[in-house]
């Protein structure tokens, strides 16, 4: 049985006896591995831990500012970069997911590189959990998709890892985080190249905006309806902008538009995962209110019956 208590206070003292009286830096994303990180690190060396939020422009709607509040709240030493159009660039003309991966896991670490030379920082503290290992074969066995904070990493780097989470599975860092007091303990988790990845085909700021919004109908309806009682709350739901076009009809005129799948699945650990049991009528209402919202884009709604394996959470 797991002991967040025991592994917090283990932690405290293995992060202190790593850093010294060094500094460190991490790149939080809001999502409940680098919150647990940051509070943790901050805990053990309070100010002398800088908590970078890099606003790529892929991620969820209203979520930087979201990260900016919990920072404060929780009293972590934090700076926000706006960043979306050198992440836009790095993403222009690219439509191989891996490729994708890379781009964006390194121009992450260029500017916590960058940051970390300015604030004088000799570590970089890590959100890295085990299911990152396991899946990007850095463990022996095959590469199944390089997570950006495993496959992504620049071998010219020049920070020393701290990665406190790395022997966790999702859950048990949620343990953790209920343990901390940490408000995200419950949320869903968002990959680190952020709507990207959920963008198929080449990533454009137009094609993001589209997926944002998809994903905010698909979670507000969910939520809703798990709060109504009518479902069980999946442990992650989402939309994926396909690039894939289909005829359909808009203010009754030929459309040909976009596909936008929507992906909600049941998982203990990640590794495997089942599609969730979505109500019909909850089906027909995310579908309705995307068409109606996004239909000047899109023009069909799909849902993801696939299990993982053979499928993967993320469509990229
Ligand atoms: P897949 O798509 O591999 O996803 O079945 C398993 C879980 O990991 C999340 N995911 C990521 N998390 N960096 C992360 O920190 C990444 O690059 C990344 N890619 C996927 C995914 O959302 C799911 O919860």
């Amino acid at each position: 049985m797991f002991d967040a208590k025991a592994f917090v206070d283990d932690q405290l003292k293995k992060i202190k006896a790593q850093i010294k009286d060094e500094k460190a830096i991490i790149a939080c994303s809001g999502g409940v591995d680098s919150m647990v990180c940051a509070v943790l690190t901050s805990k053990a060396i309070g100010d002398k831990l800088l908590a970078v939020f890099v606003d790529t422009g892929l991620m969820r709607k209203d979520e930087p500012e979201q990260v900016r509040d919990m920072l404060k709240e929780l009293n972590v030493n934090f700076k926000i970069l706006d960043e979306e159009k050198y992440f836009l660039e790095g993403l222009k003309g690219v439509t191989d997911p891996e490729k994708k991966r890379k781009s964006v896991g390194e121009r992450f670490i260029r500017c916590f590189e960058k940051e970390a030379k300015a604030y004088g920082a000799k570590y970089l503290v890590q959100g890295t959990i085990a299911p990152d290992v396991i899946e990007s074969g850095t463990n022996g066995k095959g590469l199944v998709k390089s997570h950006h904070n495993v496959g992504g990493l620049p071998k010219d780097m020049n920070l020393e890892l701290v990665e406190p989470v790395i022997e966790l599975y999702k859950e048990e860092v949620r343990q953790v985080a209920r343990y901390l007091g940490i408000k995200v303990s419950e949320r869903q988790p968002f990959p680190g190249p952020g709507l990207s990845v959920r963008c198929l085909g080449e990533v454009t700021k137009e094609n993001i905006a589209i997926v944002r919004e998809a994903c905010f109908i698909v979670e507000d309806e969910i939520k809703r309806a798990s709060e109504n009682g009518k479902m069980k709350l999946p442990w992650q739901y989402f939309a994926a902008l396909l690039p894939t076009r289909s005829t359909g009809v808009h203010n009754g005129e030929r459309m040909y538009g976009k596909t936008v799948a929507v992906r909600a699945v049941m998982t203990k650990d990640a590794i495997s995962a089942t599609p969730a049991d979505i109500p019909y009528d909850v089906l027909t209402a995310i579908s309705k209110r995307i068409t109606e919202k996004l239909g000047d884009n899109v023009t069909r709604v799909v849902y993801d019956m696939t299990t993982k394996p053979p499928a993967t959470i993320e469509w990229e």
